[in-house]
């Protein structure tokens, strides 16, 4: 290993692969793990994996000893755009996703493409679905990069990869504890996530965000927030790419409701979107009205 060739010692500890491994008690494997290799407050600690291994070890890192530095390796797309960057670490309990957590960003992020060749192709996907929320967030050309279809993006995955990141960084450097425009980022999962739950974890989370993406982008063009035509527009770029852009049929529509408004901040009235305008720029907008989300 190439890190030994340098003169460190790592010692590794891996964990079963999946969303069901981030939890507490791996956290206590990991602590536990650390002491036995002798961390102390001057080590530093490298994740190498995809969003689950780098939410683990990033909050591991963060308690342990009251917090010693780690170094992010993401290793699946999603993780590289996404999940690497804005320093929220943390794990699941069986009440929802990533109840318990913290802030406490990788002194290092190390995002090598190469990294993504053996990653499956249903994998590659759900990571491409935030690439294409980032181009409509912020970046024109990234989209149309996306827009060229799936040959193009594998050809092109050093500088996609490179932009996509630039739109995170960006918006979390303006907005790192989430007052404001950091919100942007959420483009596709208000709906998106009611979709994961109602098909209780049959969608992907990236697909769950492009069907997500796409009727919000109709709730846009509803609410005159966008010029009619949004909503094809970012439909067309994702089906070449061969990401569902339909609610499945046979997810009932109240469902879907029901686990928007569980999902909903408690006591707000209303919900609030980021719902695109055009591509490359969003706007938060409050919406009381559900049924205008699923007409
Ligand atoms: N901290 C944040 O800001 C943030 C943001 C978005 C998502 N997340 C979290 O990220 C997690 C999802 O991350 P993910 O999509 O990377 O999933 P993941 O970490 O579960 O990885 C997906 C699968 O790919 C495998 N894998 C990883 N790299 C591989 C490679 N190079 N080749 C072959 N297989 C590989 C993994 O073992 C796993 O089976 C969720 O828990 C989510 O909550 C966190
Ligand atoms: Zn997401």
């Amino acid at each position: 290993m190439s890190l030994q060739e340098v003169g460190f010692s790592p010692k590794i500890i891996t964990i079963p692969a999946g969303e069901s491994s981030k939890t507490l008690e791996t956290v206590q494997v990991l602590w536990q793990g650390f002491l036995e290799a002798g961390l102390d407050r001057g080590s530093t600690v490298v994740a190498l994996g995809g969003g689950v291994v780098g939410d683990l070890a990033g909050f591991a890192a963060s308690t342990y000893m009251r917090g010693i530095h780690w170094v992010c390796v993401p290793t699946t797309l999603l993780s590289m755009v996404d999940a690497s960057l804005g320093g929220k670490t943390g794990f699941d309990l069986p009440r929802g996703k990533n109840l318990i957590g913290s802030f406490h960003p990788p002194r290092l992020v190390l995002s090598d493409p190469q990294m993504l060749q053996t990653l499956p192709e249903a994998e590659f996907l759900s990571g491409l679905a935030e690439v294409v929320k980032h181009g409509v967030i912020a970046d024109p050309g990234l989209f149309h990069m996306c827009a060229q279809g799936i040959d193009h993006v594998r050809e092109n995955l050093a500088p996609l990869v490179k932009q996509a990141m630039a739109v995170k960084i960006k918006i979390i450097e303006e907005d790192p504890y989430e007052k404001g425009m950091r919100a942007a980022l959420n483009l596709g999962h208000t709906v998106g996530h009611a979709l994961e739950l109602a098909s209780r974890f049959r969608l992907r989370h990236g697909e769950a965000v492009a069907i997500g993406m796409v009727a919000e982008a109709k709730l846009a063009e509803r609410l005159s927030v966008a010029a009619p035509g949004m909503s094809d527009k970012v439909a067309g770029v994702l089906s070449r790419l061969g990401l569902p852009v339909r609610i499945p049929t046979d997810l009932p529509r109240e469902e879907i409701i029901q686990a928007m408004k569980l999902d909903k901040k408690k006591h707000a009235a209303a919900i609030r979107f980021a719902l695109p305008v055009q591509v490359g720029q969003v706007e938060l907008v409050e919406v009381r009205d559900l049924d205008l989300v699923l007409p």
